[in-house]
């Protein structure tokens, strides 16, 4: 599963109540396991009734805890060293009575207990039927525990086991996973500044004419938006688009290639990563007129320039930047990809198809969805599709362990040369 890495040697301590959905949990521990987290299970009494403690033993590792008042779990992980352990609590499924309780601030069992006793985030996943959830007891709760800061993760509308049909269905495991794993992701570029161009740059012909392209701006939105979730300060520089930008960003509205040129080189001096998203154009006129042109029956020759290249002239001025670009191909997708990469000293290429040869994997320009093939020195990973927000979110993680690790690497490089260079050092 792409965009779990988050999850990875994380803890999870995972409370199992009484509910049929309990047999869903099981699948849980399985999947937690296979994207790196460590799982310990606490068990309400009734939860047993429904799935043994042997089953999340098997599958956890780890022996499974249920009694409150019990000595050898005490002298072990009794519930304080519990709380103590997790990163972050997850009941799945949380029954009727157990919100309730939680609710009320009970410790008479060891679930509640550990709930009590953390102060890790707490997050719910219940299951129930329709009735019960939409009790105004139950909604009551949910809003207390709310307000408390507890994490809900709602349930599903759909068939019952008891044959209702109705809100109230656990999420599937894999949904509370991809739930879990964005909790984590969020605060991974706390503080610092991106800046992001997205969508097409119009070239003008004369007053009312244009050479332009396709992109509709989606997946530089998409990458603001999720560069703000994760902590990020973000200034999106923006061609002409028909997309309401995120609350949080600042945005640089511009229209031409060497406007938004002009712009990125300004506030990149203060920037720590740049995303260019935008398709920017190639070329443009030479001599865009200054009135507007008239029809005549003779063909017409445009005659057109090179543009300079936004994100190899930034990254040329501070090659410190983290830079990541976008390259939209119509064949040959990994070899072009490369060659970017290299030929602007780039840190991260995301590519993806274009045109007849992307019909296949729909997704590309205007569309909701896309799949990306990510390329940085040394590695690579493919984004299949999905909506271009949950690729924004997946990228901008990809984006801040590379920035994180290059950081790292270039701090211990400082080191390595002062090391090097003590003055008198002897060794
Ligand atoms: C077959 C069966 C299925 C149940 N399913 C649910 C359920 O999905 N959600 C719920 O809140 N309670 C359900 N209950 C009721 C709870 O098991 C009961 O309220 C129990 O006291 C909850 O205990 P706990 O919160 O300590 O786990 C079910 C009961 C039975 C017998």
């Amino acid at each position: 599963m792409s965009g779990m890495q988050a999850l990875t040697n994380k803890r999870i301590l995972l409370g199992i109540t009484g509910s049929i959905a309990a047999y869903k949990s099981a699948e849980l521990v399985r999947r937690l396991r296979d994207v790196g987290a460590d799982v310990r299970v606490v068990m309400t009494e009734a939860a047993t009734a429904f799935v043994t403690p042997l089953t999340f033993q098997a599958l956890s590792g780890h022996p499974v805890h249920h009694a409150l008042i019990d000595e050898t779990a005490e002298a072990g992980m009794g519930h304080i060293e519990l709380s103590r352990w997790a990163d972050v609590i997850l009941v799945a499924p949380a029954s009727a009575d157990f919100i309730a309780r939680l609710t009320g601030g009970r410790a008479s069992d060891l679930l509640g207990a550990v709930c009590l006793a953390s102060k890790i985030p707490l997050v719910l996943a219940p299951a129930m039927n329709q009735h019960m959830w939409a009790d105004a007891a139950t909604q009551d709760n949910i809003k207390t525990l709310q307000q408390r800061g507890v994490l809900l993760l709602s349930p599903d509308s759909g068939e019952q086991a008891c044959g209702d049909v109705g809100p109230g269905r656990m999420q599937e495991p894999e949904a509370l996973i991809t739930a879990l794993a964005s909790m984590f992701e969020i605060g991974c570029l706390a503080g610092k500044h991106v800046v992001i161009t997205a969508g097409p740059t119009h070239e003008a012909i004369d007053p009312v004419r244009y050479l332009s392209n396709h992109s509709s701006g989606k997946m530089g939105y998409a990458l603001a938006a999720a560069a703000i979730d994760a902590g990020a300060s973000v200034t999106l520089v923006s061609g002409p688009t028909a997309l309401t930008p995120p609350d949080r960003a600042t945005l640089m509205a511009v229209t031409s290639a060497e406007v938004m040129l002009n712009t990125c080189l300004d506030i990149t001096a203060s920037a720590d990563i740049f995303i260019g998203a935008a398709a920017v154009a190639d070329y443009r006129p030479v001599a865009p007129l200054k009135q507007k042109l008239k029809k005549d029956d003779q063909t017409l020759t445009l005659q057109l320039e090179p543009t300079r290249d936004i994100i190899k002239t930034i990254k040329a001025q501070r090659p410190e930047l983290f830079c990541v670009g976008f390259a939209a191909e119509t064949e040959k997708l990994t070899e072009h990809a490369k060659a970017k990469l290299a030929s602007k000293k780039l840190d991260m290429v995301a590519a993806n198809l274009v045109g007849p040869a992307a019909q296949a994997t729909a997704g590309t320009f205007g569309s909701d969805d896309n799949a990306l093939q990510v390329y940085w020195h040394g590695g690579e990973v493919a984004l299949p599709l999905a909506s271009k927000q949950r690729l924004a979110r997946e990228l901008i993680v990809l984006i801040a362990q590379r920035f994180e690790r290059q950081e790292n690497k270039q701090e211990s490089d400082k080191v390595v040369t002062l090391h090097q260079h003590r003055p008198g050092q002897r060794d």
